[in-house]
């Protein structure tokens, strides 16, 4: 059987340099590759590293008339059994959404009849707008397959989807077109686990993007911040679950606001309907075994913020079928089982994060218990507050920092407001403790 032929369409932007990588992968998996590369990629990649490593011709300029003579655009775009634009710019799928075609890559794209496959790099915000989304759905309809781009940290220094994926992954998502040649956008890699989400899935707008600013403005900048957030929900019978009041609020407050000040935020966020705010990597679990799991994959960090009201109790049985009345007016027991505390469990973890931050909703004696909690959890801070005054779910909060330093009352505030004056606090504790990666 004949290897695969690719036609590699090379676009501009930092993330060009892992195109070369990528020309690795398909020659060694034996495939035939040859690559144009645009204006913008040639600032970034020369056609010389491409040429070496493809052992083909490198293909620069429309105008070549030598090449039209040789090999017309028309053959080019026809010759290969797949198209594939890696790094594919908010430029180059803006033009192949239009059917512009004023160069040779954008010529060849509207003039293939093969299979389109592009691996998107951009900036998060350009990513985001409105026309990227739009044009990415152009394509998707045209049958073009456009891989959603890597969340993380970018080259100029923003957080969030934009990245190029990774060559292995772009390879693995051409096998898989190559393979299935009837899908078109259905072949969407490299995935994040169906467990993960961004604000992407839920909220594709820049309506709630934050306003980035330079990285000195961003006091978490290189940090890794790990925060659980909601109730959990632990099952009695398919129907049935033992939950509480958490409303998740505060807790997404805070991790909005920590990828505000440029963290890295990892969310592991039980049961609840709330967006998940941008620029951070959610993953949603239901029960308090779930959340402690995650939350031990999640580490290492620099710091974890447990807002979660962990149930304390799951049901020690959980039936598979629907518990029914028997019409005897008898009780069904209910035994109860202790969840793991996952805050005194990572504080005993190996794994233990420099600054390790603990919640106490109280609804008496707030600052004595919290300071009970802050010896018995082994973490750095507590987050006191009183939920008998304003109880779960309000907008507002009065807490207090109890710490071995002593204890740190604020007014009652905004639950934004509580979040963006700890991101400060934690930002101070975390430059004391340890200069940033990027100072
Ligand atoms: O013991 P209590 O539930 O009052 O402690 C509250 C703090 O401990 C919160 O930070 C909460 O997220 C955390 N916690 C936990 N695992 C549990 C119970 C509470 O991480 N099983």
């Amino acid at each position: 059987m004949t290897k695969p032929r690719i036609l590699l369409i090379v676009g501009g932007g930092i993330a060009a340099y892992k195109s070369i990588e990528l020309v690795r992968l398909l020659r060694k998996s034996g495939m035939t590759v040859r690559c144009v590369i645009t204006r913008a990629g040639e600032q970034f990649v020369t056609p010389l590293t491409l040429a070496a490593l493809s052992e083909n011709k490198v293909y620069t300029n429309l105008f070549d008339l030598k090449d039209e003579v040789e090999m017309g655009h028309i053959q080019l775009s026809r010759e290969a059994d797949l198209v594939v634009v890696a790094p594919a710019t908010a430029d180059l799928l803006a033009k192949m959404a239009a059917g512009i075609a004023d160069d040779l890559a954008t010529t060849l794209l509207l003039a293939t009849d093969k299979p389109v496959l592009a691996a998107p790099a951009m900036n998060v915000r350009m990513w985001l707008h409105p026309a990227t989304q739009r044009n990415v759905a152009t394509l998707r309809g045209d049958g073009v397959t456009v891989l959603d781009p890597d969340e993380g940290e970018m080259a100029c220094g923003e957080y969030g989807p934009g990245r190029l994926p990774e060559p292995a992954a772009i390879f693995a998502a051409i096998e898989s077109r190559l393979s299935n040649p009837l899908a078109s956008s259905a072949v969407e890699a490299p995935p994040l686990p169906s467990r993960v989400s961004t604000s992407l899935d839920t909220n594709g707008s820049l309506d709630h993007q934050p306003d980035f600013a330079p990285e000195n403005h961003r006091p978490l900048f290189g940090r890794r911040i790990l925060i659980t957030a909601g109730p959990t929900h632990e099952p009695i019978d398919p129907v049935r679950y033992i939950a509480n009041r958490s409303s998740g609020k505060q807790g997404f407050a805070i991790a909005a606001a920590a990828a505000e000040a440029g963290a890295e935020v990892l969310l592991i966020a039980g049961p609840v309907p709330l967006p998940t705010p941008p620029g951070v990597i959610r993953v949603d679990v239901e029960t308090a075994v779930e959340m402690a799991e995650e939350v031990r994959q999640g580490l290492p960090v620099d710091a974890a913020i447990m807002v979660a009201a962990v149930a304390d109790w799951r049901a020690a049985d959980t039936s598979a079928q629907k518990i029914k009345k028997d019409g005897s007016g008898a009780v069904p027991p209910l035994a109860l089982a202790e969840n793991p505390d996952i805050l005194a469990g990572v504080a005993r973890s190996p794994d233990r994060p420099p600054l390790l931050i603990g919640f106490a909703a109280e609804t008496n004696d707030v600052i004595a218990h919290a300071e009970a909690k802050l010896a018995k959890k082994g973490c750095d801070w507590i987050v006191a507050n009183d939920v008998a005054a304003d109880p779960m779910g309000g907008e507002s909060n009065r807490v207090h920092i109890v710490s071995k330093n002593g204890i740190d009352s604020w007014d009652r505030l905004p639950k934004a407001a509580v979040a963006r004056k700890l991101m400060e606090k934690i930002a101070d504790e975390l430059d004391a403790r340890s200069p940033r990666h990027s100072d």
